[in-house]
């Protein structure tokens, strides 16, 4: 390659980016900063007495791509932060302005079930298209929507999460058979018992309430010498991975292993899984922090990855 490819020149505008974190997401900045080999830029940020936000950006801006890593769980308070950070580093002169959220919050509100109902997956997309130029994330809750292209309108980056978990299997877990508990998941399940070389099962489930699943066993063969490894995209109340477990369990099966793409872990859902019988616990690290007893499948690599893609896309394609 010479001096003047153009190869060379995208490296090196690409590198010349800097990397932000929203409040929460630092460890995540320092990770992709480091990958990288981009600058860190500080985000000083507090609360006016009466609760509004303010923030300062420190570091040079001008003519820069700049990475937002965020983690938007728990999102309504971190959005609009996002946004005001976002339209902050615009009028500071940045070049591009892309966010890193490992896991996509609003994605599960992806129809009007109830006349009325707000389809949140779409206003939420409507949002932070307006503020970024890219996203990044891992595995969004890809139901009703076949992809991210159909609601966001910036360009959207979906890191694959089954190779991390797989990798991650076929380590752990002795004769692994890996247990979908509704057909949404089929899409993670098939990939990751592919690559870990196993079978797999999809189960169908029928939704009551917000805490309230029951999974239709009728697909589940009779247990045997294998371990169950339930796979699914969120943990949310764990309402579902728990009555898979407690059903695994009742068919004989060795203790079962839950792994979660995202562990939102809302309150009690730990509990009601270790209650059901789960025996280990692995989420991917898109959702902090990590908790006690529960193992963590790193996917920094491929964020990183995929971070690179965009900003190659971004400087060619400003
Ligand atoms: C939605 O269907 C998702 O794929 C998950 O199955 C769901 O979000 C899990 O939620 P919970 O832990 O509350 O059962």
């Amino acid at each position: 390659m010479n001096e003047a490819s153009p190869t060379r020149h995208l490296c090196a505008r690409a590198s010349s980016a800097a990397v932000i974190a929203l409040p929460g997401a630092e460890a995540q900045a320092e990770g992709l900063a480091a990958r990288l080999s981009a600058e860190r830029l500080t985000l000083e940020h507090r609360r006016f007495p009466d609760t509004e936000l303010y923030l300062r950006v420190h570091g040079p801006v001008e003519g820069r791509h700049v990475i937002v890593a965020a983690h938007l769980h728990e999102p309504d308070a971190k959005t609009l932060a996002a946004v005001f950070l976002a339209d902050a580093l615009r009028d500071l002169g940045a070049a591009g302005v892309g966010i890193v959220a490992p896991y996509l919050p609003y994605m599960r509100q992806d129809a009007r079930f109830q006349p009325g109902e707000a389809i949140t997956s779409a206003s939420y997309a409507r949002v932070l298209s307006a503020a970024f130029d890219w996203l990044v994330t891992v595995d969004p809750h890809l139901h009703r929507h076949a992809s991210l292209e159909e609601i966001y309108r910036l360009r959207a980056h979906v890191v694959p999460s089954a190779p991390a978990i797989a990798r991650w299997i076929a380590a752990h877990v002795e004769r692994p058979v890996v247990v979908g508990p509704d057909e949404e998941s089929e899409q993670w399940v098939r990939r990751v018992a592919q690559s870990v070389g196993c079978g797999h099962v999809v189960l169908r489930k029928h939704r009551r309430g917000d805490r309230d699943v029951r999974i239709d066993p009728s697909a589940l063969p009779a247990g045997g010498e294998f371990t169950p490894v339930v796979v699914d995209d969120i943990i949310s109340s764990a309402a579902t991975m728990a009555d898979v477990v407690r059903l695994l369990t009742g068919r004989g099966f060795w203790a079962p292993v839950c792994v979660g793409v995202h562990g939102l872990f809302a309150p009690g859902a730990l509990h009601t899984l270790r209650a059901a019988g789960a025996a280990r616990l692995a989420v991917c690290n898109t959702v902090p922090p990590a908790l006690p007893d529960v193992e963590v499948i790193d996917v920094e690599p491929g964020l990183a990855d995929g971070v690179r893609h965009a900003l190659e896309e971004a400087v060619l394609a400003p």
